[in-house]
């Protein structure tokens, strides 16, 4: 009966192109990637630094396990909680120019348990939301329980009015990505926290795409437009550009008291392994030094979307090293990322539920190691679908 059940499901989800499957990648999947013995180029990874293949990285994480072992053992209020744990939350909170930070095991993680702890308890809250956040912002602002108030991509005067209807709500809580995963576009976050402000809402940024990638030493994008200190709850992953895993969370020290008290992401699981933490903090070390790297990802992600452009493809609004480019139904994607993939280049495509429905697309993400070959390879390729 069980099977049944399940055959049901799977059949539907076939029937409608949605099924997916997983592909076994046999290398680091940098921007070479090897998949059933070819190596293809790969615009898929969020190692936007290059830095899943550093020595410097990789050596810190293997001397941390010579010194303690793997596992950390058990959750943080336990006994997992390692002198390497805090010197990475202090050194992250440093980075971020914030007091304190608290690291949870993903970036998932981290969003799902400070939505739904903070609005714990708070009947008269609310959430408000930029419709293309994440998944992992959506999933906090649904276990919260809370009314959701959803506002048009980017739409600062439809966030605005929300705000003015939601003065009933005591507590309000305004979520947004800085560089947004799908679109590769950027949050008007002067606005954005200036709206915050003005009415009262506590204003929480996801920084996962842009930490490392903007800002001075990689701070991220609040640093770009100078509102760090006006981002109550600053989200960021260890996972893209850190090219280590796991996720964290800046702001006051109450915020990182309460998250260590209410959080349950954060503590019913195992705290990240020591090995994740010294990746992480030779990583950051790195990161800050990354200018010249941070400028040639920045100058090709410019080219490849003028290129694009040129070619007639729809990249929406990107600003970003993340250019998506529509190709509406899920077969047309299914079938030029298959094309692609015949032609030594690896993008898979995105359909929904990750993006709406007739959105689907090619997203491209760059890495500072892509160089224009690698650009023209594929626009040459991309040529016969314009
Ligand atoms: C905006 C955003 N937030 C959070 C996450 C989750 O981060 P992690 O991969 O560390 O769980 C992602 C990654 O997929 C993301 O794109």
């Amino acid at each position: 009966m069980f099977s049944n059940f399940l055959s049901k499901k799977l059949s539907k989800m076939k029937d409608i192109n949605l099924f997916r499957t997983l592909r076994q990648v046999q290398s680091t999947p940098s921007t070479k990637i090897e998949i059933n013995g070819e190596s293809l180029i790969n615009f898929s990874s969020n190692d936007y630094l290059n830095l899943a293949e550093n020595k410097e990285i990789i050596n810190a994480a293997i001397e941390i396990i010579e010194k303690y072992g793997f596992t950390a053992t058990s959750s943080r209020l336990i006994s997992g909680n390692l002198a390497i744990h805090e010197e990475l939350e202090t050194k992250l909170a440093n980075f971020k120019d914030k007091q304190s930070a608290i690291v949870f095991p993903s970036g998932y993680q981290a969003n799902i348990g400070v939505i739904s702890a903070l609005l714990s308890n708070e009947k008269e809250s609310c959430i408000i939301m930029d419709k293309l956040n994440h998944a992992s912002l959506w999933d906090g602002a649904r276990f919260s329980g809370k009314r959701i108030f959803v506002y048009n991509h980017c739409d600062m005067n439809f966030f605005e009015k929300i705000l003015k209807r939601s003065s009933k709500y005591k507590v309000k809580l305004a979520i947004t990505e800085s560089v947004f995963s799908m679109d590769g576009d950027l949050t008007p976050l002067k606005d954005f926290t200036y709206l915050c402000q003005k009415y009262g809402a506590i204003s929480m940024v996801d920084e996962a795409h842009s930490t490392g990638v903007f800002g001075r030493e990689g701070k991220g994008l609040a640093d770009v437009f100078g509102v760090s200190d006006k981002i109550d709850v600053s989200i960021g992953t260890l996972s893209k550009a850190f090219a280590a895993q796991g996720g964290f969370v800046c702001g006051s020290h109450k915020l990182t008291r309460f998250l260590i008290n209410k959080s349950r992401s954060f503590i019913y699981t195992t705290a990240i392994s020591p090995a994740i933490c010294a990746a992480a903090l030779k990583s950051m070390e790195i990161i800050k030094k990354c200018n010249n790297k941070r400028q040639h990802l920045h100058d090709i992600s410019k080219i490849l979307k003028d290129k694009l452009m040129t070619l007639g493809f729809n990249t929406l609004n990107t600003r970003s090293q993340i250019i998506p480019i529509i190709t509406g139904t899920t077969e047309n994607t299914e079938k030029i990322s298959s094309y692609l993939f015949r032609h030594g280049i690896y993008i898979p495509a995105i359909k929904p539920p990750t993006v709406p429905k007739g959105q689907s697309r090619i997203r491209l993400s760059l890495s500072s190691k892509h160089v224009n070959d690698d650009i023209e390879k594929l626009c040459n390729s991309l040529k016969r679908f314009t």
